[in-house]
Formats: C-alpha cells, structure tokens, sequence
C-alpha cells in the first residue's frame, strides 16, 4: 500500500501548501505566453472558420446520451471544415475579455489554460500528412513536419499491439490529437497545486473532442496508453518544460 500514497496525496486539493510560497503570479513574474509562437519560415494553415453547418446531430442531449469511445473507422477522410470544428472545440478562444482574460470553449482552472494541441493528420481534406501544431488565437495550423508513413508512425505512439480494446486502431483514424502541457502556465499561478488542476483541465478538453465529434458522427477515442518518449521526441519537447499528457483519435465512424 505505502507505494500509492504520494500519488493518493496528489490527488487531493491543499492549498495549506501555498502558505509561505510567493507564486511566480504574486512576484510580479510576467505571465507566461498562452500559445507557442510560429517560428520564422514555418508554413502557416489558416482553417475555415467555425461553422454550425459541418453539425449533423445537433442535440446536446442525444450526443451527450450517445458519446461512447469508437475505434473502428472507415477510409473517409474528414474535411477540413470538420478539423477546423473539432480544434475550435477543444482550444477555442471564444473571447479576451477587456482585462485580458482569455476565455475559452473548454473551463481551466483560473483560465490557465497550459496546453498545446498537436494533430497527427493522416486523412484531412486538403491537409498533407504530417504533423501540425494548433494556434487557437489565430485560429490556424503551423505546420511542424511531414511524415511518409503515418499511419504506421501513430501505431508506435500509441503501442499498438499492447491496446487493450482494439490493436492497431489509432492508425486508421483521420486525426490524432496529441495535447502537452507548459506545467509553468498553471505553476505561475498556482505553483504546487498546479498539476491536478492541469489534469482536471485536459479531461475537459478530451470530453468536448468527444461530443463534438458525436455530433459530426465522427468517431473518437482518448488514448491514455502512449510511448511517452517518442512523443516528446517526435514534437521536440524537452519532457520537463513542456510534455505530452493525452491523446484522442477522430475518424468517421464505421458502422
Ligand atoms: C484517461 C483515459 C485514457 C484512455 N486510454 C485509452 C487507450 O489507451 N486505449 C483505448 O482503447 N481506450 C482508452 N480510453 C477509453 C476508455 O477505455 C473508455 O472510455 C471506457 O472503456 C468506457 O467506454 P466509453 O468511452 O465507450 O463509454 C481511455 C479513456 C480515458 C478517459
């Protein structure tokens, strides 16, 4: 039993800790910036802007009532109106308030919001296969790289053979998400009771990609079985700084 108990502590909320602890916040440290920038020369993508007509189910009770993790796809592609959709779902910036508040399609905790989104796109309408970063102020993609085999390449992230419901599906979906955290967007506010919350939050963010992608009849499915390394590596994140925390699946549903 002894060996649960950091990890049973860490579930809990003790904001006792922060007695004596000047927040980077409360130091006057500047706010760390909320996106990645581009780099120079990076190829930018600007995605079609967030349309209700890409919605074929539009009900929230039948797409909360019908949400279910789905691992088989078929061959079609999504489009990019749908990507565009299911990215605005997920990090969307709906509006900066006039005190600078960034509000979101998705809660954080005191709207730290530390995530970056990465997509691995295999079959996107009008999209190369590769990977690409989501920059949710520009609503935009940035393109990081080209990858000749895709689908073989989400099969080792995600430890294909060792899937514990159905080998080998990430590879056939359209689109993995791949979602990291900056631990210091949330640390800056909440120093060590910072990363429960960044946990809390990237459920909120997995469960919208669902019930998103329910109502395009799109297929998702979280994958928390990952190769940790190769996702850093492949992203070219330093695992401290920043590291991946979650993965999901989208594709259209086979029925
Ligand atoms: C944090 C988390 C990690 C998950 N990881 C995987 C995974 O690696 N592979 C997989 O096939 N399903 C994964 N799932 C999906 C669960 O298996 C699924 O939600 C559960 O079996 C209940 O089924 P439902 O989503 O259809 O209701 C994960 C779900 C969550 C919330």
């Amino acid at each position: 039993m002894g060996r649960f108990e950091r990890e049973r502590a860490f579930l809990k909320t003790d904001f006792e800790m922060l007695k004596g602890v000047k927040t980077g916040a409360a130091s006057g440290v500047p706010q760390p910036e909320a996106e990645k920038p581009a780099e120079e020369g990076q190829l930018l993508i600007t995605l079609p802007k967030p349309s209700k007509d890409v919605v074929t189910k539009a009900n929230v009770f039948d797409c909360i009532g019908d949400r279910e993790s789905v691992r088989k796809y078929t061959d079609e592609a999504l489009t990019l109106e749908e990507l565009s959709y299911l990215l605005w779902s997920t990090q969307g910036v709906r509006k900066i308030t006039d005190a600078g508040r960034i509000m979101r399609t998705v809660p954080s905790a005191g709207g730290t919001n530390t995530f970056e989104t990465y997509i691995f796109v295999r079959k996107v309408n009008g999209l190369a296969q590769g990977i690409y970063r989501y920059q949710p102020f520009e609503h935009r993609l940035v393109f990081l790289k080209e990858v000749e085999d895709i689908a073989a390449l989400i099969d080792e992230m995600t430890m294909a053979e060792r899937q514990p419901f159905v080998p080998y599906f990430a590879g056939k979906a359209s689109v993995i998400f791949a979602w990291s955290t900056v631990p210091y967007r949330a640390e800056w506010k909440f120093d060590v009771q910072a990363h429960k919350k960044i946990l809390i939050d990237v459920g909120h963010v997995c469960q919208n990609l669902y019930l998103a992608g329910e109502s395009l009849n799109a297929g998702v499915c979280a994958i928390g079985i990952y190769n940790q390394n190769l996702m850093d590596q492949l992203l070219d994140l330093d695992g401290d700084e920043e590291m991946v925390i979650y993965l999901a699946s989208a594709g259209r549903k086979a029925e």
